[in-house]
């Protein structure tokens, strides 16, 4: 059996797919994936909360997805064999507590636990990088979400206790402690989101439009991640308003988790909290990812004991906020938030406490 956690990402959204910065952790929620051989080359694909068993072919895997909660998992089996791996006919059983569509990757965790389960029952040997790689290419050849590697990447690599400040282009990365006065509180404003097509691979084309324009001045731009305010400024007429605001969202935010990094590191969680404002700011207004309801769950939090900042976490539409507090008020901030956005919405959220964990590996 294999686990593969979910994640919270503390700041740094919509950077990852601009070469840029972000800073997940990899928290207790997570999927796990039990895996037994088969004599046949048969994928057997089954779940502890869906009813219904999936039954493919190893020799003819469909090669887009089918629409169902299994694309996950056989969408890994696909693109390992499309690296020319073989694999072993498998009964898969899926089981597991991240909410799904809520913005904490489910998929995520779906796609690296089952990557590992398929991988030691074939022999297949790979390093946690790859299997990261793998996962997102699932996503975006196979279910159709052009998504970055933030995600994949932190449900490998995440270690308890800490969150991870990645360099999406060179996916160097550095610990970066988590003070233990505090606690992340995970609101789930119980609205689905959906990345596979739609406004999330819109927003990638708008920033690659971006890259093009600003190239004919800076012809070394290969990203979003190599425009400095600087530059953005001096060009920023000469781009449709709408792809400037989006370019602003990305360099500005790109600023922000380093900023962010360094306050952390410095215990300045009142600092941090201002940058995580600033972030749900700009992706409500710039960046334009955000919801009635999402915005009502971080005004929601204003004020409450213990808070220092709150944001949307994850792709937005959608999801989850994530809130800074302090340790000792943690519950009483969850019971508090939770009737403040009932009150508002008349939809009782779910609330996660969580703490960063470690990222995916044998389970048993
Ligand atoms: C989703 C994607 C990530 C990242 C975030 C936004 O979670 O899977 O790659 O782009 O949205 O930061």
């Amino acid at each position: 059996m294999f686990g593969a956690p979910g994640r919270v990402n503390l700041i740094g959204e919509h950077t990852d797919y601009n070469d840029g910065f972000v800073m997940p952790c990899a928290i207790g929620l997570g999927t796990r994936v039990a895996v037994a051989a088969r004599e046949d080359r048969r994928l057997l694909i089954r779940s502890a909360q869906f009813p219904g068993e999936f039954e493919f072919d190893l020799n003819d895997l469909p090669a887009r997805r089918t629409g169902s909660w299994c694309d996950y998992v056989l969408g890994v089996a696909a693109v390992l064999q499309q690296d020319g791996h073989r694999l072993r006919g498998a009964n898969l059983l899926v089981d597991g507590e991240v909410p799904i569509g809520a913005g904490l990757s489910s998929s995520a965790a779906i796609e690296v636990a089952s990557t590992l389960a398929l991988m030691e029952l074939s022999g297949i040997t790979l390093p946690m990088v790859e299997v990261a790689k793998l996962g997102q290419r699932c996503e975006n050849t196979f279910i159709g979400a052009r998504v970055g590697i933030m995600d994949q990447f932190v449900s490998c690599m995440g270690k308890a206790g800490h969150a991870l400040l990645l360099d999406c282009r060179s996916l160097e990365f550095e610990l970066i402690p988590i003070p233990d006065g505090v606690r992340m509180v995970v609101c789930n404003t119980m609205v689905k989101h959906e990345h596979a097509g739609g406004e999330y691979n819109r927003r990638r084309e708008e920033c690659e439009e971006g890259v093009r324009i600003l190239a004919k001045w800076y012809p070394e731009i290969r990203a979003l991640r190599d425009v400095s305010s600087g530059q953005l400024a001096e060009h920023g007429a000469e781009m449709p308003e709408k792809i400037f605001r989006r370019c602003l969202h990305v360099v500005l935010e790109n600023e922000r988790v380093q900023d962010g990094a360094r306050r952390l590191q410095a215990g300045d969680l009142n600092g941090f909290g201002e940058l995580m404002r600033a972030s749900h700011g700009s992706l409500r207004e710039l960046y334009e990812v955000s919801c009635r309801e999402l915005d009502l769950m971080v005004e929601a939090a204003e004020g409450l004991p213990g808070y220092y900042g709150s944001r949307m976490t994850g792709g937005g539409f959608g999801g989850c906020t994530l809130n800074l507090v302090e340790a000792r008020f943690a519950e009483d901030f969850a019971g508090r938030i939770s009737e403040r956005y009932r009150v508002a919405t008349g939809m009782t959220p779910e609330v996660y406490i969580c703490a960063a964990a470690d990222g995916a590996g044998v389970e048993g």
